[in-house]
């Protein structure tokens, strides 16, 4: 075998048999397999406890596999690899406030690109562009507690959009937002140009934003397919404990 580089053509991501039980013994994850592609927007779907957010923390080695691996663009996520890691996979958490901390939003998008070395005028366009692709350039000197929650949010994808990943990650990215922040987040997402793993139980948004879908149960992967065929296969979601809003038919749905 010949010297480990790379391939141009590696997945942006590679989940190989992760499994991971909390300190306390409790098991959350039992050898999880998934692979995502360049350009591919996937929706992780699973109901409370399956142990979605225990693989989202282990993307970027927040937690570090008890058995399998993660590679980030052929990269394996360990202690050596950790700040290139974080570089690759942006993660937009479930609290929005676990993420800005700086007196503005300025400060906050400009924390991780400033630590990457960015100054001046290179950093400053670097931060209104992130905030312009979520549409909050004007909110750029208001402390982020001002902000509601949808605008924190978007904050909060700004944030991780100014590093420039090669792995966009969201964790229920439309829980407690009104109807009209909801929309426009997945407006927003929709303009990106990016690759997307998106954690949820909102099924009528994973159908909108992603055309492939996987289901989490029990810690394994359970299904995997295009999310038009899974949201109709009753049985399966029944199985999963995953429910599509009261007459909401998939099949009539954007995609
Ligand atoms: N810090 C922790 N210590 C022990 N068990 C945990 C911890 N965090 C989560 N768990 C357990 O691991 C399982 C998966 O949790 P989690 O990944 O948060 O699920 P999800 O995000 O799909 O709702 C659940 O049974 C949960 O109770
Ligand atoms: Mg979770």
């Amino acid at each position: 075998m010949g010297p480990v580089t790379p391939a141009a053509d590696a997945p942006v991501l590679d989940v190989s048999g992760l499994a991971y039980a909390y300190p306390d013994g409790h098991q959350a994850l039992f050898g999880v397999d998934l692979t995502v592609r360049r350009g591919e927007r996937v929706a992780l779907l699973g109901p409370n406890g399956a142990g979605k957010t225990t693989l989202v923390l282990h993307l970027n080695g927040i937690l570090t596999a008890g058995a399998g691996t993660v590679r980030v663009g052929g990269l394996p996520v360990g202690k050596d690899t950790m700040a290139e890691i974080r570089r690759r996979v942006g993660i937009v958490f479930q609290d929005p406030d676990d993420q800005l901390f700086m007196p503005t939003v300025r400060e906050d998008v400009a924390f991780g690109p400033a630590n990457a070395g960015l100054r001046g005028a290179e950093l400053e366009a670097c931060v209104t562009r992130a905030l312009e692709r979520v549409g909050m350039a004007a909110h750029a000197d208001r402390p982020p507690h001002h902000l509601s929650f949808g605008q924190r949010r978007r904050v909060a994808v700004a944030t991780v959009l100014a590093m420039d990943p090669q792995i966009l990650v969201l964790d229920e990215p439309s829980a407690n937002l009104d109807p009209a922040a909801r929309r426009e987040l997945a407006d927003i997402l929709l303009s990106l140009d990016l690759t997307v793993l998106m954690v949820t139980h909102d099924l009528p948004y994973a159908l909108e934003l992603c055309p492939r879908s996987v289901i989490l149960s029990d810690g394994v992967l359970a299904a995997d397919g295009p999310t038009g065929e899974l949201l109709a296969d009753a049985e399966l979601l029944g199985r999963h404990r995953l429910e599509l809003p009261f007459g909401f038919d998939p099949s009539a749905a954007r995609r």
